[in-house]
């Protein structure tokens, strides 16, 4: 049995009950999204495991998950830090938002801190304009938006982020 389905056996079977037999592909994004939740990626081998479940073929889940931006196959941190730099978000400041977080965690956008625990990302529009700058955080299966951001409000995001981790690895 393969890696997903000897952790998460009970819940993809869930899954899959939600859907009739012959509609297995239907069930590819829940898979996705736990697939994704522990790592914050979906790896070669969670392609190949997703792509036997459903029963097609690993270029089909590959398309499906890269149409998505919230699905990540590439390398990258537990979580992600989705800051919006289009027009309203830039008139309120967002580029030196996103280079303020970049030099606090000491990444460039799109690397991983050197702990794993995140990426900074440039996002477009996040449809939350009004209340700009705009911050999209994801990781462990959720996605929540935090708006008027400052470096001082995401810092505190990120270090009560940071904390927990700590706490549940040394657990
Ligand atoms: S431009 Fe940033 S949320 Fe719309």
């Amino acid at each position: 049995m393969s890696e997903l389905q000897e952790k998460y056996a009970k819940e993809i079977n869930g899954i899959l009950a939600k859907y009739p037999a012959e509609q297995k592909r239907s069930a590819l994004l829940p898979l996705l999204t736990l697939a994704q939740r522990e790592t914050g990626r979906i790896s070669d081998e969670m392609v190949e495991e997703i792509a036997e479940i459903v029963e097609i073929s690993r270029t089909d889940v590959i398309s499906v998950a890269s149409f998505y931006t919230l699905f990540h196959l590439e390398e990258g941190g537990l979580y992600r830090i989705q800051i919006c730099t289009d027009l309203p978000c830039a008139l309120r400041g967002s580029a030196d938002y996103l280079n303020a977080v970049c030099d606090y965690l000491a990444v460039k956008p799109g690397q991983a801190t050197t702990d794993g625990l995140f990426t900074v990302e440039e996002v477009k529009c996040l449809a939350a304009c009004h209340f700009a700058p705009v911050m999209q955080l994801q990781g462990r299966g959720e996605v929540r938006y935090h708006e008027n951001q400052s470096l001082e409000s995401t810092r505190k995001i990120i270090e009560e982020i940071r904390a927990a981790h700590q706490e549940e690895v040394t657990a």
